[in-house]
C-alpha cells in the first residue's frame, strides 16, 4: 500500500520523500525487532502477522479511493504511525520490566522514527490540504 502511494505521489514531493525515509526507517526496524526476537529464541511469525493484519486494515481504509486519496492516505499514515509508536511504546514498558536493558535503545529508536512519522503529518497537512486545494480549484489532478 506504502510502495503504491509513493510512487503515485506527484505533486506533493516534500511528503513523498518523507514516505520514503520511513520506507527504509520501516525495513530497518523490522532488523531490529528480528535481532531482539533472535536474541530471545521467539518466532518471528506472530510478529510478522500483526504487522500485515495492521496492513491490511489500513489499506482497506484506502481502498475506495475518490478524489481525495492524498488526504486519506495522510490520515492512514498518521493513523499507522501512532499505532506503531504505542506498539513500540508498550515493547519498550515489556523489556524494561524483563529487564532486557540491551532492547530498549533499538525500541525506543523505533518510536522516535514513528513519533516523528506522525509529526510530519500533522506539521505539513495544512501545507498539503492548501496545495490539494489549490488543484482543485484549477481543475488539475489533485488526489496524489
Ligand atoms: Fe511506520
Amino acid at each position: 500500500m506504502v510502495d503504491a502511494q509513493i510512487d503515485r505521489l506527484e505533486h506533493y514531493p516534500k511528503l513523498k520523500e518523507k514516505l520514503l525515509e520511513h520506507r527504509r526507517q520501516k525495513d530497518a526496524q523490522l532488523q531490529r525487532l528480528e535481532t531482539i526476537l533472535d536474541r530471545l529464541g521467539k518466532s518471528r511469525s506472530a510478529l510478522k502477522d500483526t504487522a500485515m493484519s495492521t496492513m491490511g486494515a489500513i489499506s482497506s481504509a484506502t481502498t475506495a479511493m475518490a478524489g481525495d486519496e492524498i488526504l486519506k492516505n495522510c490520515f492512514a499514515t498518521c493513523g499507522l504511525a501512532n499505532f506503531e509508536a504505542s506498539a513500540y511504546e508498550t515493547l519498550i514498558v515489556f523489556a524494561d520490566a524483563a529487564g532486557d536493558v540491551e532492547a530498549l535503545q533499538p525500541l525506543r529508536q523505533s518510536e522516535t522514527e514513528e513519533r516523528a512519522m506522525a509529526d510530519f503529518i500533522r506539521q505539513n497537512l495544512r501545507e498539503i490540504v492548501l496545495l490539494f486545494l489549490t488543484l482543485k480549484t484549477q481543475d488539475r489532478q489533485a488526489s496524489r
